[in-house]
């Protein structure tokens, strides 16, 4: 293991003792572990145990006349790889989630650039609150990686989830996503043009034919190019999800702006990717006026093809380029998937299950299948910035083996 350098933020809980022996554990595997705990996780935990096995001072308040570093959650923030909250209380969650900084462990989440990995542990009922499942569901879509609360006998004396994951589970996670760190800008130079969210396709002034997609997947796969160096230009129709920072987003609604907007700026891109849910069929005359009912118990809509986006792209790319496609299918998901990359020419094919619980349309997770012309690869359930990380390796692979790396 080389020498990453791991901040363990300790929130303040009973499992607070617990982040002793994963720094320890750490350390053993080679890494340089720095502590920021909150004022609640001292009532726990005295900041003299980490101080003494890490010979360093241990952060409570940077505005402690005690701190020997004047910023330092700004310094303790850059020069991390990892940072690692063993436990993670509800409370943490929820700074973290709302961008609230009025501690020194929330000040550093937000001023670090370093992956995310977070230990919950609470009470059951805490756990599954609403709120804080939204929260962790917020932090999923912003990348923040989760080692899951198991179930067992909690400090309160009752058996459910929210017990912290075994010690040696949490180092071999947070070992491996520093193992597969995305802060190497592996995809800088790449430009990316990426399509997200559904369209919709009007029948008339205010009716219209749309699908569920809510811009989640094409936003994850905006946010991992975008962490990896890529620059990145996303065309997006319908969506709930919101986009990510430090990407520029272009607006299209129907199928036909879409394919306007994706043309005109064809030529600067490197790589394409079709995350979007675009319809493939759009009323061939929609009505200038709100549609009457006029006594009739059936209307009849003529929808007409629309643009086939991706096999444009792919038939017209520029030199170089990286195309790949998403395929939503029910059933029979490999065949169809294959069948797509070989009739569109496509370097890459994303296949979702989108009849799987937790895959596919407005879910914070993804099931997917990337294929290439030579190989399958089958991940399983993991959140959607996940996901696109899985998407953009693959990217780098195709990349890498042109340019005959
Ligand atoms: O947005 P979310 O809620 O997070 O949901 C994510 C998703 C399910 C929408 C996404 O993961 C996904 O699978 N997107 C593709 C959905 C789809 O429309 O699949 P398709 O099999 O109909 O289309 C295949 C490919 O052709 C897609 O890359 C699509 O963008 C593209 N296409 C389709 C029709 C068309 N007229 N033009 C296109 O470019």
């Amino acid at each position: 293991m080389a020498n990453y350098r791991v901040g363990l933020g300790v929130s303040g809980g009973i499992a607070a003792y617990k982040a002793v022996e994963v720094m320890r554990a750490l350390q053993k595997a080679g890494c340089d572990v720095s502590v920021a705990m909150t004022r609640h996780a001292t009532e726990f935990v005295q900041p003299l145990t980490f101080r003494a096995l890490t010979d360093k001072h241990v952060i409570v308040d940077d505005y402690d006349p005690e701190n020997p570093d004047p910023i330092a959650h700004v310094n303790f923030s850059q020069q991390i790889d990892l940072l690692l909250v063993v436990p993670a209380t509800a409370n943490i969650i929820g700074k973290f989630a709302n961008g609230v900084a009025d501690d020194f462990l929330s000040s550093t989440y937000l001023a670090t650039t370093a992956p995310v990995l977070v230990a919950p542990a609470m009470n059951t009922t805490m756990w599954e609150q609403p709120a804080t499942q939204r929260n962790i569901a917020r932090l999923k879509a912003d990348g923040v990686k989760f080692v899951e609360p198991i179930s067992g006998e909690l400090a309160c004396k009752t058996v459910g989830t929210g017990k912290l994951e075994d010690v040696e589970n949490i180092v071999a996670q947070a070992l491996a996503v520093l193992g597969s760190s995305t802060r190497a800008e592996d995809l800088a130079g790449e430009r990316f043009l990426i399509t997200v969210g559904g369209t919709r396709e009007a029948i008339d002034p205010v009716r219209f034919i749309s699908n569920h997609s809510s811009g989640k997947m094409g936003f994850a796969m905006a946010a991992a190019a975008s962490a990896r160096g890529a620059k990145v230009t996303v065309v997006a129709g319908m969506t709930t999800a919101e986009a990510p920072a430090n990407v520029e987003v272009v607006r299209a609604i129907s199928a036909a702006e879409m394919h306007k907007a994706v043309m005109e700026r064809l030529a600067g891109a490197t790589v394409f990717v079709g995350a979007a849910a675009v319809a493939d069929y759009a009323p061939a005359n929609a009505a200038d006026a709100k549609i009457k009912k006029d006594g009739r118990d059936t209307l009849t809509l003529e929808l007409k093809k629309t643009p086939d986006i991706l096999g444009e792209v792919s038939a017209s790319r520029p030199d170089g380029m990286i195309v790949v496609g998403f395929a939503a299918e029910t059933n029979d998901v490999i065949d169809f998937a294959r069948a797509k990359l070989e009739k569109k020419k496509l370097d890459i094919v994303v296949a979702n299950d989108v009849s799987k619980a937790g895959a596919g349309f407005n879910t914070d997770t993804n099931i997917i299948s990337v294929l290439t012309d030579t190989k399958t690869e089958n991940f399983p359930l993991m959140s959607k910035r996940e996901a696109a990380d899985r998407v953009c390796d693959a990217i780098k692979a195709e990349r890498e083996a042109r340019n005959g790396k």
